[in-house]
């Protein structure tokens, strides 16, 4: 076992991050009075190259404007691969108020895309003499972001979240889906004649999970296409929280109580946690490491695992 202590992530709810285009303006306040606990503006892909200019502005306008209360409120930059990035940066950072709290970097691919916006964010800070620290939130989203994942987790203190982008990340895998997230219909082994469907995002969500708990980050799972689809949103989710994320997008409204709902432990589950840490006290009482709850084993390692779920509660009740 190494002898450093894993970092914990940061201590805010990020059970739904709600998107919507920064050239839809109408939006703004239906995002800010809605329950999620984190607000995306994208000025990227749902904003079309001849409305990105317009799209800026509004969003600084809504920063300064409108009201988001107790929401985190981050920024779709554009990618550094197109000629908008830098003009998100500098605008972003010179012209909004300090209730921006974020900066997300779509596709990010290396450390040194990480690196080059952390570089320009400082200067500008500093010059601005901006007194709160943007942080950072980076999409996975292609081959060569999962590649460096681990290295994109630890490239900046300003780090906090990783998503996975299960669009881009497709196509620039060359998957054959043009499903965004959930059941890929051809995704599926054979036992005797019958079908049994399998997760092709597991690996990806499982690796950005791993870089995340290892640089103290919040493992997110991105977008739901399909949002008339509640069940098929719901059973995603599921899969993701089980394997350790904490939240996933919604690019509709009705999916952010979906999202709460999976990502909020259930009172049952809380309890549980709760009565497996009384066990375990009782049972270090006795002076023995294992006991039996239930009809099944619980040692030390199942009182980290009740944390986890007991702390989530806590950190959202507080909230
Ligand atoms: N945030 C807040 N409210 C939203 C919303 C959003 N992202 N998307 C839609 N709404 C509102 C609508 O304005 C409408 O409000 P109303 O009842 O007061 O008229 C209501 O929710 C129902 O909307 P609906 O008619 O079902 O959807 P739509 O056709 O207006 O919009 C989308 C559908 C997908 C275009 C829109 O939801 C959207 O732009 N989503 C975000 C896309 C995005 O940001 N993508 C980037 C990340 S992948
Ligand atoms: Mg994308």
């Amino acid at each position: 076992m190494s002898f450093r202590i894993q970092p914990t992530a940061p201590a805010r709810p990020n059970r739904c991050q709600l998107f919507g285009p920064g050239s839809n303006t109408k939006l703004f306040e239906k995002m800010a009075a809605s329950d999620a606990d984190v607000i995306n503006i994208d000025l990227e892909d749902s904003v079309a190259p001849t409305d990105k200019d317009a799209a800026r502005a509004n969003t600084i306008a809504a920063i300064n404007e409108v009201d988001w209360g107790n929401k985190y409120l981050s920024v779709r930059i554009n990618g550094l691969d197109s000629p908008f990035w830098y003009r998100d940066v500098v605008d972003l950072l010179e012209q909004a108020g300090e209730r921006l709290d974020q900066i997300m970097i779509p596709k990010a691919g290396c450390a040194a895309d990480i690196y080059a916006v952390d570089a320009l964010v400082t200067s500008i800070e500093t010059a601005k003499g901006r007194k709160k620290r943007i942080s950072f939130e980076a999409i996975i989203e292609s081959a060569a972001g999962i590649a460096h994942v681990e290295e994109i987790a630890a490239a900046s203190p300003r780090m906090q979240a990783l998503s996975l982008g299960a669009a881009d990340f497709a196509a620039s895998m060359g998957m054959q889906t043009t499903g965004i997230g959930g059941t890929q219909e051809n995704y599926y082994m054979l036992r005797e004649g019958a079908k049994y469907w399998s997760d092709p995002w597991h690996w990806a969500q499982t690796a950005i999970v791993a870089a995340c708990r290892t640089h103290g980050l919040l493992p997110v799972d991105g977008p739901f296409g399909d949002f008339s689809d509640d069940e098929g949103f719901r059973a995603q989710a599921r899969r993701s929280a089980t394997l350790g994320m904490v939240g996933k997008w919604a690019i509709h409204p009705k999916q952010v109580a979906l999202a709460n709902e999976v990502f909020t432990p259930s009172d049952e589950a809380v309890q549980e946690a709760r009565e497996i840490l009384k066990a375990m006290e009782e049972a270090k009482a006795r002076g023995e490491g294992a006991t039996t709850y239930k009809g099944r084993l619980v040692d030390i390692a199942s009182i980290k695992q009740a944390e986890v779920i007991v702390k989530q509660a806590e950190m959202i009740a507080a909230q």
